[in-house]
């Protein structure tokens, strides 16, 4: 390899390179790469996609300390940030790549459906939309696709619900937003597809102010109306809660259903027991082993930062690898083992401080939900093809099976 000096004035031969394959076989488990790094050194220089490089934080505690420090900034625009892909254009996905004080702004127009009080009350909408959509797949044939059939369903039912998205347009959203999960798309195709989506969410905006009904979308076409919102930024908010909300959740639900399937104890543990307690204890546990937002908490450092001996320079690239964190043997016993019994609470699989996940209520409760049902009302689900043949997403942001093909 030859010897390059980068931007930040690093020699960058020998850097690892940054995302890291996961072994064969093992699609449950971060790679081994990486989880040699978190033994050697809490911080690491990485090389990006595009040549620059950046720090990894491999640590629990490290990252929790940068990703609650105010020197530390999500503004995806700043330079220095480790973006993940090429990106065209300066439409960026509303206030989760935003710093305070506009980020709180924002955030709060919008956290109200999100309360836990607020989630409770969806519960029994939630348990309808599970049972009929099992309903729906044991009357039709066997094998399924239960990504097709059910994980992408419940959780995009939901929020498209919430928000006042007409649930009829699934295919146009799912796929825009599949495109812009994707690291191998283009920054053409991902700037096309958050195009449309944000024309799609600016109509329906426009409907609302029009005509506002009981929905989320109603309530900021209310703001825009009261000129406390841009209406293109309301239409961005729009696109980032629909994407946020069915593209993690339903990951959760396949892969979570697979990680249980791959360990028939721990699935039997759950298909038995009639406390609620277990069930959000194996939710916690299953998003703290599987911890889909595998390519890390991203952000650029605003000042100099003295940390574990190193010195963070202003400017430099941050990624939080939260992935390896939940791994960390000083944060959780026997980390590599799932065990649904486990207090995991204290994952960071939603990250941590000011950005950390608007929609946790509620992703926890729609996994409750699934967790103590679908095994129950199919106790025969098993895979119908071997797990080598799963197609994964080892090139997505967010991490799971674009199929799980189940028979019963
Ligand atoms: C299992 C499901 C989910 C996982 C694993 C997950 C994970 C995350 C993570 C790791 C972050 C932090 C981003 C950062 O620090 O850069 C985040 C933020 C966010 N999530 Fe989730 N999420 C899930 C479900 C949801 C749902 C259902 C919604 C509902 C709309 C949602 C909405 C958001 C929003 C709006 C943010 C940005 C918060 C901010 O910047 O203040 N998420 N999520």
């Amino acid at each position: 390899m030859s010897s390059t000096v980068d931007s930040a004035g690093t020699n960058t031969t020998g850097i690892p390179e940054f995302p890291m394959p996961r072994a064969a076989g093992c699609p449950f488990d971060p790679p081994p790469a990486l989880r040699e790094l978190q033994k050697e050194t809490p911080l690491a220089r990485v090389r990006l996609w595009d040549g620059g490089t950046a720090w990894l934080v491999t640590r629990y505690a490290e990252q929790r300390a940068l990703l609650a420090d105010p020197r530390v900034s999500a503004d995806i625009t700043r330079p220095g940030y480790p973006s993940q892909a090429p990106r065209q254009g300066g439409s960026r996905l509303s206030f989760i790549l935003m710093d305070d004080p506009e980020h709180a702004r924002l955030r709060r127009m919008v956290q109200a459906p999100f309360t836990v009080k607020r989630v409770a009350a969806m519960r029994s909408d939630v348990q309808r939309i599970v049972d009929d959509l099992i309903d729906d797949m044991l009357a039709g044939p066997a094998p399924a696709d239960l990504v097709e059939a059910f994980a992408l369903p419940v959780p995009s039912l939901v929020i498209c619900e919430l928000l006042g998205v007409p649930y009829t347009d699934h295919d146009f959203f799912q796929e825009n937003s599949k495109t812009i999960v994707r690291r191998d798309s283009t920054a053409e195709e991902r700037n096309t597809a958050m195009m449309r989506l944000a024309q799609y969410l600016d109509g329906l905006v426009g409907q609302k102010l029009a005509d506002p009904q009981d929905d989320l979308l109603s309530q900021l076409a209310g703001r825009v109306q009261a000129g406390e919102l841009p209406r293109d930024e309301a239409a961005r908010m729009g696109v980032l809660l629909l994407i946020a909300g069915h593209e993690t959740t339903a990951n959760m639900i396949a892969l979570g259903t697979l990680a249980l399937l791959e360990h028939p104890g721990q699935l039997a543990a759950l298909r038995e027991t009639d406390d609620p307690k277990v069930v959000a204890g194996a939710v916690e546990e299953l998003l703290r082993y599987l911890n889909i937002t595998h390519t890390g908490r991203r952000r650029v450092a605003l000042e100099d930062i003295e940390i574990c001996g190193h010195t963070i320079r202003a400017g430099d690239g941050l990624i939080m690898a939260n992935d390896i964190a939940n791994r960390d043997a000083d944060a959780f016993a026997d980390p590599d083992r799932l065990d649904i019994h486990r207090q995991a609470r204290h994952h960071v699989a939603f990250g941590f401080g000011v950005h950390q996940c608007l929609g946790q209520p509620l992703a926890r409760m729609e996994l409750q939900v699934v967790y103590s049902t679908l095994y129950r009302r199919i106790p025969t689900l098993r895979l119908a093809t071997d797990l080598d043949r799963i197609p994964f997403k080892h090139d997505g942001s967010v991490y799971g099976v674009y199929e799980l093909p189940v028979t019963w």
